[in-house]
């Protein structure tokens, strides 16, 4: 079965040597796409579908978010709004509540959330396990998570337990939970940062991980400076996610590396921390992502489309650099080449805005503009609170 989509406004990432195509046509076949190009050259496929001189972008990859979970927190965040910071310490509330529910309100708030995040034009998505924080724990969410979303990230150390030794619980991640999680996911996480894990801790987890086999990351330089986004660079990691707080070594260890930097604007945002320097990192010529970090504790906003406008308007990314960075830039922080365009051969993850441009976005911010969905070139179907 195939589609062609004519009358496009404006077609993004469908082209290696242009990024942006007007009056263009695009043709989804099965579940990939088959041809982009310009209207007046448009195959005949199955079936028609007219953009109506809309725009169409690759499906948003949101490649950092912490899903399976129970309960929320709305009061810290209200809390932090009257002027309490945040800190690393608010995970284990949502570890308690999360320990306690079954595996099927897990699994349904994760298809919640995932369901919510397609409706904003989400179609990649990557989700850590890190509330558990027990063995068993650990491994039924990061089994969950396989199976409901992309991407699943191993963050065992995300917190080190109330009442544990820390040497302990690194010991516990490194081993047997290591050992239970590792088959469910791709890559292996830290919280580096004060009031989580220190740089020794992080190495040691990393090296662990990678040794099983997962792709290191981090979350790094979020509450302060700090060693994480050197070790992200020493360690080849996928990415750096995070960095608020950079010195100039952190931006030039970044932009000579491979390891991308996922910022999370809706996480200061919401903790009332300044904004990363997404200006500094461009032109130092580091690969940068936008990211939501959708969790009950530093953000809970599942928009790509909120991260992309206060990218523009609060960390000086010019439209196009947001909307790349909320694609392509997700894509390669996941390293992957299917998704996060549509050049032939990427998987049809096809976003309708329902607006002339993807600057609309930024100019248009929190106005819901999806028009339409298809991912892995199956029609989303909106359904409040569910997802075909
Ligand atoms: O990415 N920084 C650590 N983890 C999450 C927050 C988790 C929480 O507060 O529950 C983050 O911001
Ligand atoms: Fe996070």
């Amino acid at each position: 079965m195939s589609t062609v989509i004519t009358n496009i406004g404006e077609l993004a990432g469908a082209a290696e040597d242009r990024w942006l195509m007007e009056d263009a046509a695009l043709v989804i076949d099965g579940g990939h796409i088959a041809w982009a190009g310009p209207s007046r050259r448009a195959p005949a496929a199955d079936e028609a579908y007219d953009a109506g001189g809309r725009a169409v972008l690759p499906g948003f990859v949101d490649s950092h978010a912490h899903l399976v979970f129970a309960g929320e927190r709305a009061e810290e965040f209200a809390a932090r709004m009257s002027g309490r910071p945040y800190a690393a310490g608010g995970i284990r509330t949502t570890v308690e509540r999360t320990r306690a529910a079954s595996d099927d309100e897990l699994r349904a708030n994760v298809r919640r959330l995932v369901a919510e995040m397609a409706r904003q034009g989400t179609t990649t998505v990557e989700c850590k396990s890190g509330y558990g924080l027990t063995v068993e724990q650990e491994e039924r969410a990061v089994r969950i998570a396989a199976s409901l979303v992309d991407e699943v990230t191993f963050l065992g150390a995300h917190v080190v337990p109330a009442d544990t030794d820390p040497a302990e619980y690194v010991r516990l991640v490194t081993g047997p939970m290591l050992a239970a999680c590792a088959p469910y996911a791709r890559f292996v996480d830290v919280f580096c940062e004060r009031g989580a894990f220190d740089a020794d801790q992080t190495r040691e987890i990393l090296t662990a991980g990678r040794a099983a086999g997962l792709v290191p990351r981090l979350h790094a330089n979020q509450l302060g400076h700090g060693p994480g986004v050197a070790i992200a660079v020493e360690f080849d990691a996928a990415s750096a996610d995070h960095c608020t707080f950079l010195s100039e070594e952190d931006v030039a260890a970044l932009a000579g590396s491979r390891t991308v930097a996922t910022l999370l604007p809706a996480v200061e945002f919401s903790t009332r921390q300044p904004y990363p320097d997404a200006r500094a990192l461009i032109d130092a010529g580091a690969d940068v992502a936008l990211a939501t970090d959708c969790n009950p504790g530093s953000c809970y906003s599942s928009s790509m489309a909120f991260c992309v406008a206060l990218a523009v308007r609060e960390m000086r990314m010019t439209p196009e650099e947001a909307v790349r960075a909320a694609t392509e830039g997700g894509a390669k922080a996941l390293r992957r080449t299917d998704v996060g365009h549509l050049r032939p051969g990427a998987r049809a993850d096809v976003l309708i805005l329902d607006a002339p441009s993807h600057i609309h976005l930024a100019y248009r911010p929190g106005v819901p503009q999806v028009a339409r969905v298809w991912r892995n070139g199956r029609a989303v179907e909106f359904r409040h609170g569910n997802l075909s």
